[in-house]
């Protein structure tokens, strides 16, 4: 069983393959361990089933077949799935996916209904959460008066709602420009100091070397999975 709160593995693929109709392998054979407290980029040519394993991981699909364990959860027999996927994962959508007809801070709401907390709760918490994304002051407007990159961040600030302890993120950076994606970075190092896993799809080589764990797919298959090495300093003379 796995140990969120240890250092043990949080994230647990086994043998997992995800088919579509019409004859499509967008995952096969997947094995995959995530440890507590990583930050994992998982990368690899369009096509290959990058975001099918996030929307695995996040309970939103489920595989063909194979196992998948996250933070304990057997996936396939969850007792609440929407309370897993409200709390347990904060998930950045590739395509944002904001409800059009609500305002960035009530988009940023939305998962924490059920939560338990007010509404002047949650009201304050969308505010910080936008404000952490630089969008401080924006909460009125609707997702058609915000640029590409804004409606990005609302979804990263919509992902951190409830302070999940993985977070999962689909080209986070997808739209966003150096300023913005240096400061989400900075927002993730921070977050993944204080223990939150991340699994983020990218294609973008520099957000890549942020993580310290590259996972590369290729036709629904992992091909490599490289750790950083951390540099010893070298002793004093
Ligand atoms: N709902 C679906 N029905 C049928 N095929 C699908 C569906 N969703 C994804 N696929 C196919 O599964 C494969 C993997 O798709 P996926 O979206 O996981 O790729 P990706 O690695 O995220 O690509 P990109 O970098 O372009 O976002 C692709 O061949 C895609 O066409
Ligand atoms: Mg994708």
């Amino acid at each position: 069983m796995s140990d969120p709160t240890g250092s043990g593995p949080v994230i647990a693929l086994r043998g997992v393959t995800r088919l579509y109709p019409g004859g499509v392998t967008a995952l096969s054979g997947v094995d995959l361990t995530v440890d507590a407290g990583e930050m994992v980029a998982v990368t690899g040519p369009s096509g290959c089933g990058k975001s099918t394993l996030l929307h695995l991981l996040a309970g939103i699909d489920s595989p063909t077949s194979g196992t998948v364990v996250v933070a304990g959860n057997d996936l396939a027999h969850l007792r609440d799935p929407s309370r897993y996927r409200r709390e347990e994962v904060g998930l950045v959508f590739q395509f944002h996916n904001l409800l059009p007809q609500l305002s960035a801070a009530a988009n940023v709401e939305l998962p924490m209904f059920g939560t338990g907390r007010s509404s002047a709760e949650r009201s304050a918490r969308a505010s910080e959460l936008l404000a952490e994304v630089d969008l401080g002051g924006c909460e009125h407007r609707l997702p058609t008066e915000l640029s590409g990159g804004e409606r990005q961040r609302v979804a990263i600030a919509r992902a951190l709602a409830n302070e999940p302890k993985i977070l999962l993120a689909d080209e986070p950076t997808g739209s966003l420009d150096s300023v913005s994606t240096k400061r989400f970075l900075d927002l993730l190092g921070r977050l993944n100091g204080e223990g939150t896993t991340v699994v983020m799809v990218t294609h973008d080589a520099g957000v890549a070397a942020q993580a310290h764990r590259e996972v590369r797919m290729r036709d629904g298959a992992v091909v490599d999975d490289t750790t950083a090495q951390v540099v010893a300093p070298s002793p004093a003379e």
